[in-house]
């Protein structure tokens, strides 16, 4: 980029690296430059407190977040505190807040990760690419979006759609467990390694979690089964996959049936 350029050409400039969204108005400086002898600046304390401050108000917002939650009766009730929600600054890049949707009496939930551009347009989970081979997924095994309910582990888009934070995760995990508790599925279906993490609070890679039955269980002590399996757009880029992602899905439809 050169000194000389204009405004619209910075905006070009940054729109052809791949930058599509802000974080914020006013730029920060990540490292503390050294100063002429070379020795690190005082200053460098202040990374420090910011990192103390930026946990503690993490603490506060889930904490907040847990009690808002604790007050939602119903999902209409939940959607709109989600939507008033201001401890998660995902909510200010976002064009909507992508809230869960379906049948409030749905047997099968599905979990994804977050909202892509298309989400974020239309305030919708899983209208997209994915959102389509999601569609035709379940209509394999003769199921309706309709008859479901879909959400994500955050309901705002991360910018450009990077990976979420831990604390993103941890301030917006209420929303998504109050929606369980909400829609009492028998099942979850869980899509891609960050969402099934972040659900099951571990670490284990999708390969090692996927096809087999596991167990959620609610804040209210309630046990759901659990499937984990590959996340659509994993499956539109590695067609190799869909197999795997069958055999989870005939797991689904057998239990649905059941139950
Ligand atoms: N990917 C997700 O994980 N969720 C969506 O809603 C869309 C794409």
């Amino acid at each position: 980029m050169s000194e000389n350029m204009n405004l619209e050409q910075i905006l070009d400039w940054y729109i052809t690296a791949g930058v599509d969204a802000v974080c914020g108005d006013e730029p920060w400086k990540k490292t503390p430059a050294l100063d002429i002898e070379g020795k690190k600046p005082k200053e460098l304390s202040v990374p420090r407190l910011a990192t103390t401050q930026l946990a503690q108000a993490t603490v506060s917002a889930c904490q907040n977040a847990r009690q808002i939650c604790s007050q939602a009766e119903t999902l209409d009730d939940l959607k709109k505190m989600v939507e008033g929600f201001e401890g998660c600054a995902l909510r200010l890049t976002a064009n909507k807040t992508v809230f869960g949707c379906g049948s409030a009496q749905a047997d099968l939930l599905l979990i994804g990760e977050a909202p892509g551009a298309d989400e974020d347009r239309s305030g919708v989970p899983f209208v997209g690419r994915s959102g389509h081979l999601l569609d035709k997924m379940l209509h394999a095994i003769h199921i309706n979006r309709e008859e479901c309910f879909v959400t994500n582990i955050l309901p705002w888009r991360p910018p450009g759609n990077r990976t979420p934070t831990d604390a993103e995760i941890a301030v917006c995990l209420p929303f998504l467990k109050r929606q369980i508790e909400l829609v009492r599925p028998k099942i979850i279906l869980v899509l891609g390694g960050s969402a099934a993490n972040a659900l099951l609070d571990n670490i284990e890679p999708i390969s090692k979690l996927r096809g087999k039955w596991l167990d959620y269980t609610t804040t209210k002590g309630e046990k759901i089964p659990v499937l984990a399996s590959f996340h659509p757009a994993y499956l539109l880029r590695n067609s190799a996959q869909k197999a795997k992602a069958w055999s989870d899905l005939l797991r689904v439809k057998q239990k649905l049936c059941e139950n």
